[in-house]
């Protein structure tokens, strides 16, 4: 594997999420041509931040589930020359992204040690559904792992929000099994973090369980986003963006999310009958 990491006093990580790329290359969300916003992203990532020391990319990484959609990104990310570690979402098609996305330097690992940080990736992709579900396979391999290293802390990642957004119709469309992951989060206190996409919208809170405190995160998407707090369906105006996430050797973090310039990739409500 290349693009060794490098273990300084924190781990500096990209998210990107809700790349939602095409086949057709010029195809677009809401007006927004995903494969553009998605390079823009990554491209303002690299200019901006000192250090990447790896990617995460947390689902919806293809709109179609197209081989070519995979093959492309897969080739986008080697030649960003950084390793990636991605997860799919209810868009992807898994066996396909399994298939055609790792190379080089993307992955698809369900676990990986990072300084003193352990990543757990999990599936929450209920096949033919837009909403999330941690199977009790998934579970159980949650639990095995927290387990086996309980003085790594930990971030976990997977594709539904696992909290309450305050918008009635993302939490319909949310993890459906919240309980029961936080269950297993209580009794294992190096979980620091949790990281998801879906919602197309930052998001940052501590969700306190009876023993453990832990970070939510959502992030904006690479394209189209959502407007926070609103009870129906609303795209929102808010450029394109991803997360920097720096991951401490104490077991604290830090982490922001950066956008495109204001204006850049407005969608275009009337291709969606607005
Ligand atoms: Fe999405």
């Amino acid at each position: 594997m290349k693009g060794k990491i490098n273990h300084g006093s924190f781990v500096s990580i990209a998210q990107l999420t809700d790349i939602h790329l095409f086949e057709d290359i010029e195809n677009s969300l809401v007006g927004i041509q995903t494969e553009l916003s998605f390079q823009e992203v990554l491209a303002k990532a690299k200019r901006i931040l000192p250090r990447i020391d790896m990617l995460l990319l947390t689902g919806d990484l293809t709109q179609d589930g197209s081989v070519t959609s995979y093959s492309r990104l897969s080739q986008s990310l080697d030649d960003f020359g950084v390793n990636a570690y991605c997860l799919a979402g209810n868009h992807d098609d898994l066996p396909v992204m399994q298939k055609h996305l790792p190379s080089e330097y993307v992955h698809v690992n369900r676990s990986l040690d990072v300084g003193k940080w352990r990543i757990l990736l999990l599936s929450s992709v209920v096949v033919g559904a837009v909403h999330g579900y941690l199977a009790p396979s998934e579970l159980a391999w949650l639990k095995d792992n927290l387990n086996a290293y309980p003085d790594r802390p930990t971030l976990i990642a997977f594709h539904h929000p696992a909290v309450p957004l305050g918008s009635k119709w993302i939490d319909g469309i949310c993890l459906e099994n919240q309980d029961e992951f936080w269950e297993i989060c209580d009794r294992h206190p190096q979980v620091e973090v949790v990281v998801n996409g879906h919602a197309h919208q930052d998001f940052d809170q501590i969700y306190e369980t009876p023993h453990n405190s832990v970070r939510c995160l959502v992030t904006p998407s690479t394209c189209v986003q959502f407007e926070p707090h609103n009870q129906k369906f609303q795209i929102d105006n808010q450029p394109p963006g991803f997360r920097h996430i720096r991951l401490y050797t104490d077991g604290s973090i830090e982490t922001e999310v950066h956008r495109l310039n204001v204006g850049s990739f407005h969608p275009d409500l009337a291709a969606i009958g607005y």
